[in-house]
């Protein structure tokens, strides 16, 4: 291996969030910074993974993450393979532990896992002898969705620490808002949560939330406006009382927005839907980050797979 990295993160595992100290954050963020600068050069590839194998497994559909984990293996030099659940042993009845051993079996460096159950991705890597990265578990937790979002922020705000940040929409079902609360936090952000009361975690003013039903007070003053499509797939019943009526009181048109300050900036982690949670107008508009976000998702997923490269055995 000619150019693994020292050690800068000291975990075999990107699990979630939770339990990574602001060391352990910044220091991803770092090596996503110069992962931006490689994904803009005509030369793309570096050899940091040639040699090992990737297998992205994801028990759920994905765009963005998926994808965006394939380019980032390849741009590492890593073999990558894909597993098409869909078309696997899983749809006759293997379950999670025995696909998981009889990946192992094939001597993977790296596994990247989505799963719709909460806490799949840490039994399977129990149960590995390579490093896990979670690409989002049931409602739990997205890792590498919050370290994009920060990256996106930290490089449009100058920083995190400071700046209040009003997640919006629904917080109850989403892991994107449960792993940006806790990297949000950590790094020192004011977090406002805002949401209709069905759609707010019980509880979670004792955490040191702030929350809002009313969005125009939720999004007062704010200098980020993260945006979250309802998870109608997570929804055991419903939620709220129709689209329309969901995105007239709790959907971020102009009119919404400008309760923002004036240079707040507008995110969302896709998929969008849009007249549900988001209008067209500022999807697309001068105040829109949502593009970049896609970009800095690459930069970070390199940066994590650099950053577990270093704990890989080299013989
Ligand atoms: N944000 C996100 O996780 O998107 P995908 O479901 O397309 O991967």
């Amino acid at each position: 291996m000619s150019d693994t990295p020292r050690s800068v993160f000291p975990h075999r595992h990107l699990l979630g969030i939770a339990g990574l100290s602001a060391p352990d954050l910044t220091a991803l963020l770092d090596l996503a910074e110069a992962q931006v600068e490689v994904s803009r050069q005509v030369e793309k590839k570096k050899s940091t993974l040639r040699g090992r194998t990737q297998i992205n497994l994801f028990f759920e559909p994905s765009t963005r993450t998926q994808s965006s984990f394939e380019i980032a293996g390849k741009r590492l030099g890593a073999d990558v393979m894909n597993m098409s659940v869909a078309s696997s042993s899983v749809k006759k009845g293997e379950t999670l532990i025995d696909t998981a051993a009889t990946l192992n079996a094939m001597r993977p460096d790296l596994i990247i896992v989505r799963h719709h159950a909460a806490g799949a991705v840490h039994l399977l890597a129990q149960k590995v002898d390579c490093s896990v990265v979670n690409a989002g578990d049931g409602a739990h937790e997205h890792p590498t969705q919050a370290l994009l979002d920060a990256l996106t922020i930290r490089r449009n705000k100058g920083g995190i620490a400071g700046l209040t940040v009003a997640i919006c929409g629904d917080i109850v079902h989403s892991r994107v808002a449960r792993s940006n609360m806790l990297l949000l936090a950590t790094l020192g952000a004011r977090v406002r949560l805002v949401a209709p009361s069905t759609l707010l975690p019980p509880g979670i003013e004792a955490l040191g939330f702030e929350t809002f039903t009313d969005m125009r007070r939720g999004l007062e003053g704010a200098d980020i406006v993260m945006m979250l499509r309802l998870q109608r797939e997570r929804m055991n019943g419903s939620f709220v009382p129709s689209t329309k009526e969901y995105f007239r009181f709790y959907g971020l048109d102009q009119e919404k927005l400008g309760y923002a300050k004036p240079d707040a900036f507008v995110m969302h982690p896709g998929p969008m839907n849009r007249g549900v949670e988001i209008s067209s107008e500022v999807a697309d508009g001068a105040q829109s980050l949502i593009r970049e976000q896609v970009e800095m998702g690459v930069a970070v997923r390199m940066a994590v797979l650099e950053a577990l490269a270093s704990h890989l055995p080299n013989r």
